[in-house]
């Protein structure tokens, strides 16, 4: 038995891009009352949670991750006022808030920012991370920005260097200054105060660097058109042993309220990703598990993956798993459109949080963009390389109308080609759609307690077939999924005594009864139960 506050544990959520889920007022880009319209949308999908990339106010250097108002909403995005009745409507709905917190920098228009720069001593200067040059007259150290080039910039106003982890235009937070501390956990309380249920928060391991600031390690396995920030390590730049107190801080911050959570962006190698649930669990609930964001789309890469993952979290640990984001190139372009129904299978029935990305549901490609389209700021200061996170951000293909129901403008990004038969309305009412899988899978993991809570037990199985048992107090099911694209048979003793196929993900064998062996079709997985005659 889940207790209330931990409904985040088998929630399903939900990220919605604002910029591009639903134009409201025909500007092009999305906004908050476009989310309130497709409310029952989110709700006839099943989702249990949304969490909003940001919303305030910001300049757009980095399309919000650039934030000058805390606590205010940017007028592209709409007002207060439709914040509230969009956390009340949601509510109505049965679906949860969660909002996107970016402490690890603001904007540089930030009145904080203004401030720390205005002079040397302005009492905000320590609220930013400044060093004098080297005597050279170049910056402090050798730290380079994850937007290319080094991470210092010269303000000539005081002669000084500010450190900015991402673009110039976001100047890193000082996290060892109390004060910054207290002013984001404010910020905290205000959301929290509000009804929102948790936060998403931003490059989470970042936030507190070497006391000392030392050159970091050259990278000895850089390979040549990788991004230039991959030349050095960032083992001082990241991922200190103090950054654990402070989101023990933030952790707490969020149990001064009923049934909130904390959810860290994380990219780290597994054992120190699991360092972020923190001592005791005192850290974030849910420190997104990005593996199958690279995952070779093999069965026995995934197997390792998840064996891994569950045999090193903590003691009292909750699993999550993530298969896109605004960041990461699309799913189905990834694995491919056959396998973008195996992998919606595969995250919704291994144990632990799932999280969606908007539009993986209805298949969703990565779009290519233009060079005189880019928008996004990594692909305009490292170009041509393919780190361009345009393509994962167009529009949400509502429809076969012009700009696909999103936005009676011209869409900020261009939409996907294929808009016109892949859209909502039209997978919708096919009842073996991409999305009527996506609603199957996740009606089931509510219906069957033993895919919401149970344990993850995997079985030994012949080539490139996934297989692997979740196990509830009273009950288990089976899932099977062929990771290949050709036809598998499984022999009858690898099944046992789950003979009902509760789901295929062709969506067309619900109910019947495997008699000898198990075969499976190229790209595909089913789920199990076991059948009444089985005994
Ligand atoms: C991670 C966010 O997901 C990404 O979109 C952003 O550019 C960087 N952090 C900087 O905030």
């Amino acid at each position: 038995m889940i207790h209330k506050k931990d409904w985040w544990r088998h929630a399903v959520f939900y990220q919605v891009y604002p910029r591009s889920f639903q134009d409201s007022n025909g500007d092009g880009v999305g906004d908050i009352k476009g989310i309130i319209e497709r409310l029952p949308y989110l709700r006839s999908l099943g989702v249990d949670a949304l969490w909003l990339s940001p919303i305030f106010p910001s300049p757009m250097a980095d399309f919000g991750y650039d934030i000058s108002d805390y606590t205010g909403i940017d007028p592209l995005f709409g007002t207060m006022d439709e914040f509230d009745a969009l956390v009340l409507a949601a509510r109505h709905s049965g679906l949860k808030i969660i909002l996107d917190l970016v402490p690890n920098h603001t904007s540089d228009q930030h009145p904080w920012f203004v401030e720390s720069r205005a002079s040397r001593d302005n009492p905000k200067r320590d609220w930013y991370i400044w060093r004098d040059g080297k005597p050279d007259g170049g910056p402090p150290n050798n730290w380079l920005s994850e937007f290319g080039g080094s991470a210092w910039q010269k303000d000539e106003a005081t002669g000084q260097y500010y450190y900015h982890a991402f673009l110039a235009q976001q100047p890193d937070l000082n996290w060892r200054n109390d004060a910054v501390r207290t002013a984001i956990h404010d910020v905290m309380r205000f959301w929290l105060g509000k009804g929102v249920d948790g936060f998403r928060v931003d490059v989470i391991w970042h936030l507190i660097k070497d006391a000392e600031f030392r050159d970091n390690p050259a990278n000895p396995h850089y390979v040549e058109g990788r991004p230039p920030h991959e030349k050095i390590l960032t083992q001082y730049s990241t991922d200190q042993p103090e950054v654990h107190g402070v989101i023990a801080e933030m952790r707490r911050v969020i149990d001064e309220f009923d049934e909130r959570v904390l959810i860290g962006e994380v990219y780290l190698p597994l054992h120190r990703l699991v360092t972020y649930y923190g001592n005791e669990l005192s850290g974030a609930q849910i420190p997104f598990n990005f593996m199958l964001l690279s995952a070779p789309w093999n069965a026995r890469s995934i197997e390792k993956i998840v064996t891994d993952y569950e045999s090193e979290l903590p003691v009292g640990a909750w699993p999550n798993w993530v298969l896109g984001n605004h960041d990461r190139p699309r799913v189905a372009s990834r694995v491919g459109k056959e396998q973008a129904r195996v992998a919606a299978m595969l995250l919704l029935t291994l144990r632990g949080t799932a999280t969606l990305y908007y539009g993986d549901e209805i298949g969703m490609q990565q779009v290519a963009i233009a060079p005189d389209q880019v928008r996004d700021p990594f692909e305009k200061n490292v170009p041509g390389i393919g780190v361009g996170r345009d393509g994962c951000r167009t529009p949400m293909q509502w429809d076969a109308t012009t700009s696909a129901g999103f936005s009676t403008a011209k869409p900020w990004l261009p939409l996907a080609d294929d808009y016109t038969h892949e859209n909502v309305a039209n997978l919708d009412a096919d009842s073996r759609s991409i999305l009527s899988l996506y609603k199957a899978l996740i009606a089931l993991r509510r219906e069957l307690p033993e895919l919401m809570a149970g344990a993850y037990q995997p079985v030994a199985a012949p080539g490139d077939i996934l297989l692997y048992r979740r196990e509830g107090a009273d009950a288990a099911i089976v899932i099977a999924l062929n990771l290949g694209t050709e036809p598998v048979s499984l022999a009858s003793s690898s099944i046992g005594f789950w003979r009902e196929i509760l789901l295929s993900t062709f969506l067309d064998r619900e109910g019947e009864e495997i008699q000898g062996a198990l075969d499976l079709r190229g790209n595909e997985g089913v789920i199990l139960g076991r059948s009444a005659q089985a005994g």
